[in-house]
């Protein structure tokens, strides 16, 4: 071995006792200290694909401008697709027809899309759209009517399969018809993803497609001022699921990359802040404003540039109460995270802990376990105070052991499949987390 090589190898052991020398003494609470060690272990350039066609028409009154968007997507007659009352009762729905109607383009209505939206309204928009000629879906609403949109889209382009076929995986789609966003509810982030979540009322089996860029939405106008009508409840139960469409992407035990990260932490924080202010100040346009294009950010890939595509296992989780119980997902995913984050923390604590000091500016102590848990607790104490359930007690459902073992028997697709990547579970252990989080 050449000396100068052998010396390097003495250095650079050296300079990393003395920084975790100095980290021990100190009790870290230096952001960057953290990061070095850190980064000594976890950041490598992973290969990666980000694809986001999505339009975006982010502003005040972009609605309006739904009439140009189609046009340029040459669609001849579209269906408004929206959900129970409240795109009615805002008049959104009246604007959106006299602005179809002045420039001239045909359409159709089709609204009743309840949340964890039904394949029998699926099959409804299908035909509907089959007899009138429909080529292109407009969704008005959220998460639940961008999805019901999507699935017409694939039942429509495909019309030789059953469009239930994709959600149970077993074909996959070749065409998708063209969709447009005009979003209500900041949550899903649907707007811009490649997936599509809708439940079959036949065993109440709420199942996504595999993620497939053909259903990205065309454009998707984000108009703050459409989410000041929301309930309380959904926007907090929206600001969770943003939060965790990051987090699902950021709870990895494979190195990542600095610049996801950061862009993850601040974008965590960002919705953290302002989903504060929206408790009080529903109509506080600036926090609107920050939260929906975190939204959108938060699920259309870029948060998981490099970290290999994502835990996903609360997600998977959430889907089978809201599937059988039919929960706000969001507020699901809250009552879940807490007991999901205690059971698996420990598969990489240094991973929880670089979250607890950056996005809620713990000290990181060289202790990683203590801080890693320290995070958790700051986590479930922020869903409090937006007043999220932490428990699915607290989310409305007292459950007994045997709703439990059936909950994990249909995650787990009757014990044929394991979830997550940061700690792989099986049928057992989702019935560990779902019981801890009674
Ligand atoms: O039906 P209306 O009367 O419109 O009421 C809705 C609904 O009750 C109401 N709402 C929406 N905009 C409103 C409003 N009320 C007053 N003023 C407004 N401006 O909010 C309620 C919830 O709507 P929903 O569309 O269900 O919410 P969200 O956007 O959270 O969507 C949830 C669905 O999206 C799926 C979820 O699983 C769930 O089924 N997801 C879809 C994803 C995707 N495709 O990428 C990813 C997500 O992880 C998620 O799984
Ligand atoms: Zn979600």
């Amino acid at each position: 071995m050449h000396p100068d090589f052998f010396y390097a190898i003495i250095i650079t052991v050296l300079l990393m006792q003395t920084i975790q020398f100095y980290c021990l003494f100190l009790n870290i609470s230096d952001r960057s200290l953290c990061l070095i060690l850190n980064k000594e272990y976890y950041y490598i350039m992973r290969s990666f694909e980000y694809y986001t066609p999505t339009k975006v028409i982010f502003g005040k009154d972009t609605h309006l401008k739904v009439a140009t968007l189609l046009k340029e997507q040459h669609c001849k007659k579209v269906l408004i697709h929206y959900g129970g009352h409240s795109a009615i009762k805002s008049g959104l729905i009246d604007e959106i027809r006299s602005v179809l109607d002045e420039a001239g383009i045909a359409y159709v209505t089709l609204g009743g899309v309840v949340p964890n939206p039904r394949l029998s309204k699926v099959r409804e928009g299908i035909e509907l759209c089959r007899r009138e000629n429909v080529d292109f879906l407009l969704a008005v609403g959220g998460g639940s009517v961008i999805d019901s949109c999507k699935a017409i889209g694939y039942g429509l382009a495909n019309p030789e399969t059953d469009v239930w076929n994709f959600f149970l995986r077993t074909e996959t789609p070749k065409a998708c018809l063209p969709v447009g966003v005009i979003l209500t509810i900041a949550a899903s982030g649907s707007e811009m993803s490649n997936s599509c979540v809708i439940t079959n009322e036949d065993g109440w089996l709420k199942r996504s497609t595999a993620r497939n860029d053909l259903c990205r939405p065309r454009f998707a106008i984000l108009n703050p001022r459409l989410t000041y009508t929301l309930p309380q409840y959904q926007t907090e139960s929206g600001c969770v699921d943003i939060l965790m469409h990051t987090m699902e992407r950021y709870f990895v035990n494979i190195e990542t990359m600095e610049i996801t990260d950061s862009i993850s932490e601040s974008l965590m924080q960002t919705v953290i802040y302002n989903s504060r202010i929206l408790l009080k100040e529903p109509d506080n346009y600036t926090a609107r404003a920050e939260i929906m294009w975190a939204g959108s950010l938060s699920h259309n890939g870029l948060t998981g540039c490099g970290t290999g595509g994502g835990d996903w296992a609360c997600h998977q989780l959430e889907h089978e109460l809201g599937g059988t119980y039919d929960v706000a997902h969001g507020a699901g995913l809250a009552a879940l995270w807490g007991s999901w984050a205690r059971y698996v923390y420990d598969a990489n604590p240094e991973r929880f802990a670089q979250f607890a000091t950056n996005v809620f500016e713990i000290p990181c102590s060289i202790d990683f376990n203590k801080t890693a848990l320290a995070g958790i607790e700051a986590m479930e104490d922020y869903f409090r105070s937006i007043q999220m359930p932490t428990s699915l007690h607290e989310l409305g459902l007292d459950l007994t052991e045997k709703d439990i073992h059936d909950l994990a028997f249909k995650c787990s697709y009757e014990d044929t499949r394991t979830i997550g990547v940061f700690k792989q579970l099986n049928m057992k252990d989702m019935e560990k987390i779902y019981l801890a989080a009674r």
